[in-house]
């Protein structure tokens, strides 16, 4: 395209839309197309100041305005699925054949649409391009972040199942969600302040005291996490009940990696196995996987370290030693960056075909903003 686009964002003030407008400020996006922020609750007020972009229009359009919307060759939306579900139809319907590229879930699995994964899946990418698709959608950030760290082990075909266990951060449910776990975590210290001040204090009266304030936590103090308080604990469910034994986040797993990868019926082949276990924990803004592979064939480790290391210019490979894995393969480690590190890579006890590794990733970058704005370059460069 030759042009400047016409680029429309909306939920731009949210968390993964504001950390969008520091990834699309610092990569210097906004040079090259025309910016025009939508906002579906301050229309007609001023567009925000960000650095980097001078705003084709200085007030805010109607997020629900079809006929503004209308206007432009590409929306961005991170506004939720609330959002889309109530906009994509009739803007479709009213005639738009723009590009829609959206952090939400709700058109993810539909055959007109694309998960967007370039690093990992330009080929799929590529292809829906030239057949016309315009429907980009971001991954679930568990998925992406696992792909970003591994995927050279999908482009290889040399998986045949994957079963993982999820470590997730605070920042998947939202920012209420961050915000309650660490007022959880300052409750639970206040509890115990004194005593533990007092070198001379029996840690199980401690123990004692920060469990009682657990179970005493009100309604509104774990509201985000549907009562359940985080702060010092782990919850082994995350979203929706699927009747079957699994959670949605669990089944989001499969389904949406093999989409990304371009496997499944929407392509014509079979399906990889893959399952999962999703916890969530007391982390802020990363989430941790690990990983169970059984291998289509036996690759010497040195080769599968070298493929991973080598897939991307985000993984970082960390050897399976204690030192760097402590140093290097941890949430804080990873958070507000875009580093991806893979570690403690070995062949399992079950023989030589399984293999075990562990990744992270920051889940509002690779998680969520990043694949939107480099599509938004694809289409530029396209
Ligand atoms: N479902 C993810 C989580 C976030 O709750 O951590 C969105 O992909």
């Amino acid at each position: 395209m030759s042009l400047p686009l016409q680029v429309g964002l909306v939920g731009w003030r949210g968390m993964v839309g504001s950390v969008l407008m520091q990834r699309m400020s610092t990569e210097r996006d906004f040079d090259a197309i025309e910016t025009t922020f939508f906002s579906t609750s301050a229309a007609g007020k001023a567009a925000p100041k960000i650095d980097g972009c001078t705003v084709f229009e200085p007030i805010l359009k109607d997020g629900n305005n079809i006929t503004a919307l209308k206007a432009m060759d590409v929306i961005i939306t991170c506004q939720g699925g609330d959002y889309t579900k109530a906009i994509y139809k009739p803007l479709r319907e009213s005639g738009w054949k723009g590009h829609w590229i959206d952090a939400s879930k709700i058109l993810r699995m539909q055959d007109d649409s694309i998960i967007i994964l370039d690093p990992i899946n330009m080929p799929v990418i590529q292809k829906a391009l030239a057949k016309g698709v315009t429907n980009w959608i971001g991954g679930n950030c568990t998925v992406s972040c696992m792909l970003m760290g591994v995927g050279a082990l999908y482009k290889a075909g040399l998986v045949e199942w994957m079963q993982t266990s999820t470590y997730q951060a605070a920042s998947g449910g939202g920012a209420p969600n961050m915000r309650e776990l660490l007022t959880q975590y300052g409750a639970l210290y206040g509890e115990v302040a004194d005593l533990l001040a007092d070198p001379a204090s029996a840690i199980l009266e401690i123990d004692r005291k920060v469990a009682a304030k657990q179970h005493a936590f009100t309604p509104a103090e774990t509201e985000n996490f549907r009562g359940i308080p985080l702060g010092g604990n782990l919850i082994p469910w995350i979203d929706a009940d699927r009747g079957d034994g699994t959670s949605l986040e669990e089944w989001k797993g499969g389904a949406e990696t093999n989409k990304i990868m371009g496997l499944g019926a929407m392509f014509g082949t079979p399906e990889i196995p893959i399952d999962s276990t999703c916890v969530r924990i007391g982390s802020m803004r990363c989430h941790a996987q690990s990983l169970t592979f059984k291998l289509t064939k036996d690759v010497p480790l040195a080769d599968i370290e070298l493929m991973i290391a080598n897939d991307n210019e985000w993984v970082s490979f960390v050897p399976n030693e204690r030192e760097k894995t402590e140093k290097n393969l941890t949430a804080m480690n990873v958070a507000g960056t875009m580093n991806i590190p893979v570690g403690r890579v070995r062949k399992l006890a079950m023989g030589p075909q399984y293999l075990g590794a562990f990744t992270i990733g920051d889940q509002l970058l690779w998680g969520a903003a990043e694949p939107l704005r480099r599509m938004l370059r694809i289409l530029q460069e396209s």
